[in-house]
């Protein structure tokens, strides 16, 4: 005991690098400080490739390709290069300040502190913070008060007022000089606050203001949240500043201020991709025209999906109508009727799904409802616009934003973005139609409608529930209880908040008209699959699972109700069950659409699906994955992933099918792997097929098949011999290698698909389906790879599994047909089997 506890007060201080350097110990020129915890940043003396001269800067410690993400001394190196520099140092003095010297001792760089009476040290955090604290642990000076071009992390960017800091991103002048070049992202906290690039004097973007969910000129800040980041904006009178954060450890992501783009400054988000060992990216800004600064001018709109882009406001008329024919709207537009406040006879019209106007100039009120906004924005002449300041707040607290003269910078989005409230002349009110101001009336009666509807809805809930709940005879009651009390380590949140309904065996024989052939969807591998219709007329597809006497009732209730916990939009929902009747049933919402298999292989079908749609598909599809993996409180790997197992909705929306069933049915998983190997050939990952070795990258492999079929329109193991090779993956691996990628598209779409996503989704489905399952990557990092705008930056994919075999080979090792082995799809058509 005594012992072990000796070994680990010294191991650490023997084994690990050095983080900290007192005014007795700086750091040298030839030694680097590591952070202590997970020892994710080093310290040290750098010189970029092509450099003449040292820095002291910090790099990720994991990340192989050195990235330099703060410099210390930017401005003023150290002469010569760092190979040369053993002699020089950083150190810490006994006033608190951190200092850079060359080997002859002269001081080239001091950090600014305020004087501690009290002896410092500096220390390298994980978080890759420098930081100098006092020997009472306070801190005097932090690196991340003073950022560089890289915002890490937990890193401010913006205004602490009480700190009397101003936190801003400096583009590096060039890759190989640090230096600060005149292009600079900060907070603006004039108006309502935002983020500008500058390019020195110009103004080259602006992220809008905060809404409360995310800046409105970065409208897919929502689709991020999902892949395991959190963002964070304060704006409370101390401080206006925005963060980020990532949730999972593993994901490395980083925004850079870069010196080069359209304007001569382009914001980035880079994230590191292990199974590419370089660096995507995934989001940047300026990104399209109507990013530019203002390019309809002043009550003008820009929409990249119309031409031309720039158009007036309702009720306003081009400035200059022969440049704007001329399609230049910069000089924007004019009131076709002037306001008339003082006789208050002004309204406002609404333009959903906004950029708002540039705020810098704009008022902000964090206090009151958007009625008392639009009452205030009447009553002052000189406001012509409102909008909602904070929409997380409670819906009478949301504030305002409200605007003075021109709407300058004004762009919409397709979907996501705010609506802004713009002032108008009753004239134009009336003539913009009789429709505008019908509109604003139809608003009202609908919003009252929808508050009814939603009454009503909630009240006939409670009445269907009641009803419900007497027309079952075995009461969910005793079931939901059944299933918790078995597992008391799980916690409360668990079982007790999860009520699936249990209907009679005779409900069900009902809703199917007795199980009757017409009724028949398809056949699973498990039994017949059936339509029905409930009693309050919602449509379900039935499943009986005829063979699952092996398994107890107990177990058959536990898996039942871990399906029944998984939520997700892309994943298939279970209503209820029944085990009163000879069979234990299973009870899905129906899917309108079928399965993917029932649209993609019909040539008729097939012409119905677009690229946009297949390409929502193959990301909701990942999503339901990811979400199976590592989302869902449950680690499930499902085994039988394949076309017919995604079914699609009304919207096309896909939905994952048979999630985890495997388990339900071959008592363990040693007996599945021995007995009978659960899957489909064809989407079956080598190492299942040939060891039954399972993992979540075998999940993956599945994907990548689908990927690819969606991609081709043709099945991997189809009658198809693709041109000499022996499948759809070994084919399409060869047509990218020769860069013909985009000979793999399904002809049913006539050339019309985007070429960029086309090549993204043929390159991740290539990765997914790579022979070694370690090569392949995770369905996190698919996602990542599926958000990334840089094609280029991806890894090469190796060779497919099953790729190398003789079409000989296959002829006598595969002879068994697509879906001869387990079929426990849901919804399989029994005539396109
Ligand atoms: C760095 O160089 C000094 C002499 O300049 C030497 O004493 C020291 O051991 C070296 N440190 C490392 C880590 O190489
Ligand atoms: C770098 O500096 C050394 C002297 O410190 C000089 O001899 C060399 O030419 C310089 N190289 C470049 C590329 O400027
Ligand atoms: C150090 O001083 C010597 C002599 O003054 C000079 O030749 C040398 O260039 C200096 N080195 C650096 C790195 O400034
Ligand atoms: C912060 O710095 C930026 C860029 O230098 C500047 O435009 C802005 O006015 C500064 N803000 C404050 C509050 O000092
Ligand atoms: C700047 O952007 C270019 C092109 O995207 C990229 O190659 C370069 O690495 C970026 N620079 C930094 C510092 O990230
Ligand atoms: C206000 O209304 C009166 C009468 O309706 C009208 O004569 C006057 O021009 C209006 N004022 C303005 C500024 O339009
Ligand atoms: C917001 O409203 C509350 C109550 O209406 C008031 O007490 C508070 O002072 C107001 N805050 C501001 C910043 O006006
Ligand atoms: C009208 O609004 C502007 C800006 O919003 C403000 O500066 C001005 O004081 C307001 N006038 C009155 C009378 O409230
Ligand atoms: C917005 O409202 C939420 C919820 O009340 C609050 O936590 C947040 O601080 C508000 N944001 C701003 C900028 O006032």
């Amino acid at each position: 005991m005594v012992l072990t506890l000796l070994l680990l007060l010294l191991l650490p201080a023997a084994s690990r690098a050095r983080d900290t350097i007192t005014p007795g110990q700086p750091l040298r020129g030839n030694d680097t400080l590591v952070s202590s915890g997970a020892g994710s940043f080093v310290l040290g003396f750098f010189s970029p490739p092509g450099s003449n001269s040292t820095y002291v800067g910090i790099w990720y410690a994991k990340v192989p390709v050195r990235t330099v993400v703060w410099v210390a001394n930017r401005a003023a190196p150290v002469r010569g290069a760092a190979s040369e520099s053993a002699g020089a140092t950083l150190s810490v003095s006994s006033e608190c300040a951190l200092a850079v010297a060359d080997a002859n001792a002269t001081v080239v760089w001091r950090s600014l502190s305020s004087s501690s009476p009290r002896p410092c040290a500096a220390r390298i955090q994980d978080d890759g913070n420098l930081v100098v604290s006092d020997q009472r642990g306070r801190v005097v000076w932090q690196g991340f008060d003073h950022p560089t071009d890289t915002l890490l992390p937990g890193m401010r960017l913006g205004v602490d007022f009480a700190a009397g800091a101003n936190m801003t991103l400096t583009a590096w002048a060039s890759p190989s000089d640090p230096s600060p070049s005149p292009v600079v992202a900060a907070m603006d906290t004039s108006g309502d606050p935002e983020v500008f690039i500058w390019n020195g004097p110009a103004k080259v973007w602006r992220s809008g203001p905060w809404d409360g969910v995310q800046f409105t000129g970065v409208p897919d800040t929502v689709t991020y949240k999902g892949m395991g980041f959190s963002f964070r904006f304060v704006n409370d009178g101390r401080e206006a500043t925005y963060s980020f954060q990532v949730r999972d450890a593993g994901i490395v992501s980083r925004l850079v201020l870069n010196s080069t783009g359209v304007g001569g400054g382009l914001m980035q988000r880079w994230t590191w991709l292990d199974v590419a060992g370089a660096w995507a990216l995934y989001w940047y800004a300026p990104k399209d025209q109507c990013d530019a600064l203002s390019p309809c001018g002043p009550n003008g709109v820009c929409d990249t999906n119309k031409v031309p882009a720039c158009s007036c406001l309702p009720g306003f008329t081009p400035r200059s109508p022969a440049s704007w024919a001329m399609r230049d709207g910069r000089d924007g537009c004019v009131r076709a009727t002037p306001l008339d406040c003082a006789n208050r006879t002004d309204g406002f019209l609404v333009l959903p799904h906004a950029k708002v106007p540039d705020a810098t100039r704009a008022v902000v009120d964090f206090n009151s409802s958007l009625e008392q906004c639009r009452q205030r924005c009447l009553r002052n002449c000189s406001c012509t616009a409102y909008a909602s300041a904070n929409l997380t707040a409670a819906p009478g607290r949301r504030g305002c934003v409200m605007w003075t003269g021109g709407l300058e910078d004004l762009r919409v989005y397709p979907s996501f973005g705010q609506e802004l409230y713009f002032r108008l002349a009753a004239a134009d009110l009336a003539s913009k139609g009789k429709s505008k101001k019908v509109s604003i009336v139809v608003a009202i009666a609908v919003s009252i409608t929808a508050a009814l509807a939603v009454l009503l809805a909630i009240t006939g809930f409670y009445i269907w529930r009641a009803n419900k709940t007497k027309a079952r005879k075995s009461g969910s009651s005793i079931w939901a209880a059944g299933s918790h009390n078995k597992d008391g380590s799980e916690g409360k949140d668990n079982g007790d908040d999860l009520e699936l309904p249990v209907y009679d065996f005779e409900t069900i024989a009902a809703a199917t008209e007795g199980f009757s052939a017409e009724n028949k969807l398809g056949e699973g591998g498990f039994g017949p699959v059936y339509k029905g219709k409930l009693e309050d007329g919602q449509e379900v597809a039935v499943k009986t699972l005829s063979r699952t006497s092996r398994q107890g009732l107990e177990e058959f209730k536990n898996e039942v109700l871990l399906i029944a916990k998984l939520q997700h939009r892309n994943l298939v929902r279970l209503i209820g069950c029944s085990i009163s009747g000879p069979e234990k049933i299973l009870i899905y919402e129906y899917m309108e659409n079928k399965s993917l298999d029932f649209f993609m292989f019909d040539t008729t079908r097939s012409k119905l699906l677009d690229w946009q749609t297949r390409y929502r598909i193959i990301e909701g599809i990942a999503r339901g994955l990811l979400y199976l993996h590592q989302d869902s409180r449950y680690r499930i790997i499902h085994r039988d992933l394949k076309t017919s197992n995604i079914l699609l909705d009304k919207d096309m929306t896909p939905k994952i099918s048979d999630f985890g069933m495997a388990r339900m049915f071959g008592s363990d998983d040693a007996e599945i792997n021995t007995l009978r190997v659960v899957g489909t050939y064809g989407y079956m990952a080598p190492e299942y097929a040939m060891d039954g070795v399972f993992s979540v990258k075998s999940d993956v492999f599945s994907f990548g098949v689908i990927v690819l079929e969606i991609i081709a329109g043709k099945r991997n193991r189809g009658v198809y011999r693709y041109s000499g090779h022996l499948n759809l993956l070994a084919h399409a691996w060869s047509l990218l290698n020769e860069g013909n990628g985009l000979d793999l598209v399904d002809e049913n779409l006539n050339g019309s698909f985007n070429s960029d996503e086309v090549l993204k989704c043929l390159k991740v489905g290539l990765l997914c389906v790579q022979e070694n399952p370690d090569d392949r990557p995770l369905m996190s990092q698919v996602l990542m790879m599926l958000a990334s705008t840089d094609t280029a930056s991806l890894p090469t994919p190796k060779q497919p599994g099953f790729a190398a075999r003789t079409a000989a080979a296959e002829d006598t090792s595969w002879s068994k047909p697509d879906c001869s082995i387990v079929d426990s799809m849901t919804i399989t058509m029994v005539e396109g089997r």
